[in-house]
């Protein structure tokens, strides 16, 4: 679970700060930064796990585009980022992980972006403690670090080319290691053996694996619909193209004998009790054409190609299957295409679905070892912002600020939570939202300038 961003540089972010919670609605009108804010998540879990040039390719926008353009026109050359994360098994030190980006213009080769400093760097129990309260989640949910492990102690992550994933641990590496995360940190914390090396590569593997677990859904109706070629990529783009493989791959990864669907006959309770005109979908694989394909069923009609189906119950299965999964989800507008009261029932069940860290460990029935889920959603729909409590409710706009006399905009971000004591937490500079702001984002109006 990642608890807290830190941009700076990037796009219209600067010294930005945001404790996340489990479950987070950024609201905002148009341009106000909300796109850019899940921008950002996927450009370092990207740039982390697979280096600079895949996050680079995939963002959106040009390279040099990405540093933030101060009011004068001239663009900032570095950009730096943090995020802190929670490890699976609740411990109570969070990891941050930081990375430096500068636009280097070398001469004789070519110029782009380049890593100046990444590194992570174990924060001590504290840290968890102010962002529980700072979202309002129960600190008892959080258990003390088994391992006497030094707070404050870096792993130097510089010049590792192309970062995490395949410099400093080889990715089979982190697999093994991965495997053995919950084991080494939970139940045998003084094996012999057990130094700081052997931490840093098991805090290594699991931050990697936590950013390799981000995913972005921007959908498009016509990339859902789509079937899937056997064999083909068993994740989702952005698009939500191979949805099929992607239903398929959470079903075998979690079916038991009892469960031999696993979290897609959850799915599919989920979808028909929002879409009432569907009764029933199926993910069949075809050997003879090489494919996966969705086949929805009405309680009228026998049977629908996923060509027929509705954009919107596309769009909510999609939304729903990424949700019983782990790791973190960022969803673009999800009122999209979606009925109001359909909207408001996806959205509680969101909130439902994500790490519940109210619960004590043993009572969240959920394995010790498995990672959070997380859900982050936008949003410029009035409707959104009624149907979620004001705690899972960032409200972004852009504002003003004066940089060596030049005035520029930049985004800022506002939590609602009107029971959070200081109004300004740290990291987050600016006043409470008032009433009569939500009150004309209610009725559409814009701010006046
Ligand atoms: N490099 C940059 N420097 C400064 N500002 C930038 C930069 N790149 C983008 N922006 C600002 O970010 C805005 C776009 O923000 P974003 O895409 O996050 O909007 P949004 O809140 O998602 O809006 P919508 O609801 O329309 O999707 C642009 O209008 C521009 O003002
Ligand atoms: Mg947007």
């Amino acid at each position: 679970m990642i608890t807290r961003i830190e941009i700076d540089g990037f796009k219209s972010f600067e010294n930005f700060a945001l404790d996340l919670p489990p479950f987070l609605v950024l609201i905002g009108t148009n341009a106000s930064g909300k796109s850019n804010l899940l921008d950002a998540v996927t450009f370092v879990a990207t740039t982390a796990t697979r280096g600079v040039d895949a996050a680079v390719a995939e963002v959106r926008g040009d390279p040099r585009g990405l540093f933030r353009r101060r009011g004068d026109g001239n663009r900032v050359d570095r950009m730096r980022f943090a995020l802190e994360i929670l490890l699976p098994g609740r411990l109570s030190h969070l990891c941050r992980y930081e990375l430096d980006l500068v636009w280097a213009e070398p001469v004789g080769a070519i110029e782009g972006i380049v890593a100046e400093r990444q590194r992570i760097v174990r924060l001590g129990p504290e840290s968890s403690l102010r962002w529980a309260s700072a979202v309002g989640v129960a600190a008892e949910g959080l258990r003390p670090w088994p391992v006497p492990l030094k707070a404050g102690h870096v792993i130097d992550l510089t010049g590792m080319p192309p970062v995490i994933g395949s410099g400093a641990t080889k990715p089979e590496q982190a697999r093994a290691e991965l495997e053995n995360l919950a084991n080494t940190l939970l139940h045998s914390p003084s094996r012999p053996g057990t130094d700081v090396e052997r931490a840093d590569e098991t805090i290594l593997a699991g931050v990697w694996q936590e950013l390799n677990l981000v995913r972005f859904l921007h959908l498009e109706a016509g990339a859902l619909r789509r079937t899937s070629e056997l064999g083909g990529p068993s994740r989702m783009d952005a698009t939500g193209r191979d949805l099929p493989n992607y239903l398929r791959s959470l079903m075998l990864r979690t079916a038991s004998d009892n469960r031999p669907l696993g979290v897609v006959g959850d799915i599919k309770m989920h979808l028909t009790g929002l879409v009432r005109e569907i009764s029933d979908f199926t993910v069949d694989k075809d050997d003879r054409r090489r494919d996966v394909r969705l086949e929805f069923f009405s309680p009228y009609e026998q049977r629908l190609d996923a060509e027929f189906a509705s954009d919107g119950t596309l769009r909510m299965l999609a939304i729903l299957a990424s949700l019983h999964d782990d790791g973190v989800v960022a969803v673009e507008e999800p009122e999209n295409g979606v009925f109001p009261e359909r909207l408001r029932q996806l959205l509680n069940l969101a909130r439902g679905l994500v790490t519940d860290l109210r619960q004590s460990v043993e009572d969240d029935g959920r394995d010790n070892t498995a990672w959070h889920r997380q859900a982050i959603f936008t949003s410029h729909s009035p409707v959104v912002l009624d149907a979620v409590p004001y705690e899972n409710i960032a409200f972004l706009d852009m504002t003003t600020v004066i940089e060596d006399g030049v005035p520029s905009r930049v985004s800022r971000v506002r939590r609602l939570r009107e029971d959070a004591g200081p109004v300004r937490v740290a990291g987050e500079r600016w006043p409470r939202v008032t009433d009569s702001e939500l009150d004309r984002f209610r009725a559409g109006v814009e701010e006046p300038v």
